[in-house]
């Protein structure tokens, strides 16, 4: 039976001030995905990890995604898919974009890849639909093209790679539950003209930052004038985390997704330690437990292990 082995990156979503639009992909975790043809009609799930995700094809987001796949297919039955998560879900990087990106990789590996890219995000976007309620792209694509991405559209599809210089990732995971729903159901419906002029702008000058390699520029647009406010106070420590790790270097960062991760950008990885020492010394007294990891900008997206 003819089967593909993939490598499925966790993600940062929004970039702080780009809520549902801009999104970067991680060297680390990674999940893995092994899918193979199959003579049975439809997808079936082997789950070989502790998180007790469904294996009922309709529920599942890698499911979803593949039957979306399979219902373009008239020439192949189904797909049969061994799923090892690493990437904890809720936990804010990526776990369901992980999960529908790698799958539909992987499946179009078996198909003689004859899928482009976008068309791909397509498919998994319906796997993300159903782990947060809603269709967005900020982590399949960067997931997807590897390095920063930029969606300037939903409907129809419009994905751009943004160019980046060299950039240092720390991420502060604490161990508690912010579901995506939730954290999307908190904002606000309208907001005001003023926030909406700040936020394009800096949306503007990050992307302008990375294109042009200006860490300065970089630093500066790093603020959130709209999302930051509602659901950093889902976040302990948040201002906190994001003051100390300013103090040690950062050039900026937020809320990753919609939490409960923070992640932090760097110049260089010894900065990038340093603001996980920062992390370390707040969380460490706070009696919450939480993991940290360095990552650099995985510029691949899904590679086959
Ligand atoms: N852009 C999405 C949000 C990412 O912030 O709700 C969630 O993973």
């Amino acid at each position: 039976m003819k089967s593909v082995k993939v490598k499925s990156p966790a993600t940062v979503a929004n970039l702080v001030c780009g809520f549902d639009i801009l999104g970067l992909c991680l060297d680390n975790p990674c999940d893995e995905f092994t899918l193979s043809l199959s003579d049975e009609v439809g997808v079936t799930i082997e789950n070989i990890d502790d998180y007790d995700l469904p294996t009922d094809a309709t529920k599942n987001v890698s499911g979803v995604a593949l039957l979306k796949m399979l219902d373009q297919e008239k020439d192949i039955k189904g797909f049969h898919l061994i799923s090892k998560k690493i990437i904890k879900p809720g936990s804010g990087i990526g776990s369901s974009a992980a999960s529908a990106a790698g799958v539909v990789v992987a499946a179009n590996h078996l198909l003689g890849n004859k899928y482009s890219k976008q068309q791909l995000v397509d498919f998994a976007m319906y796997g993300e639909e159903i782990a947060s309620g809603a269709k967005h792209a900020d982590n399949i694509a960067p997931a997807i093209f590897g390095g920063i991405t930029l969606i300037r559209s939903n409907h129809p599809l419009d994905i751009i790679s943004i160019d980046y210089p060299e950039l240092f990732l720390t991420i502060l995971h604490p161990q508690i539950e912010v579901k995506t729903a939730d954290a999307r159901n908190i904002l606000p419906k309208e907001i005001p003209l003023i926030n909406a002029v700040t936020q394009w702008a800096n949306v503007a000058g990050l992307v302008t930052g990375f294109m042009q390699h200006d860490y300065d520029l970089i630093s500066r647009s790093l603020e959130d004038v709209i999302v930051e406010p509602y659901r950093s106070t889902l976040i302990p420590h948040f201002y906190e985390v994001k003051n100390a790790c300013k103090e040690s270097g950062a050039l900026g960062g937020g809320i990753s997704g919609s939490g409960p991760s923070m992640f932090m950008l760097s110049k260089t990885a010894e900065i990038a330690v340093s603001v996980e020492l920062a992390m370390k010394g707040v969380y460490g007294k706070t009696g919450i437990e939480f993991h940290t990891h360095i990552s650099k900008v995985n510029k691949n997206g899904v590679s086959l292990k």
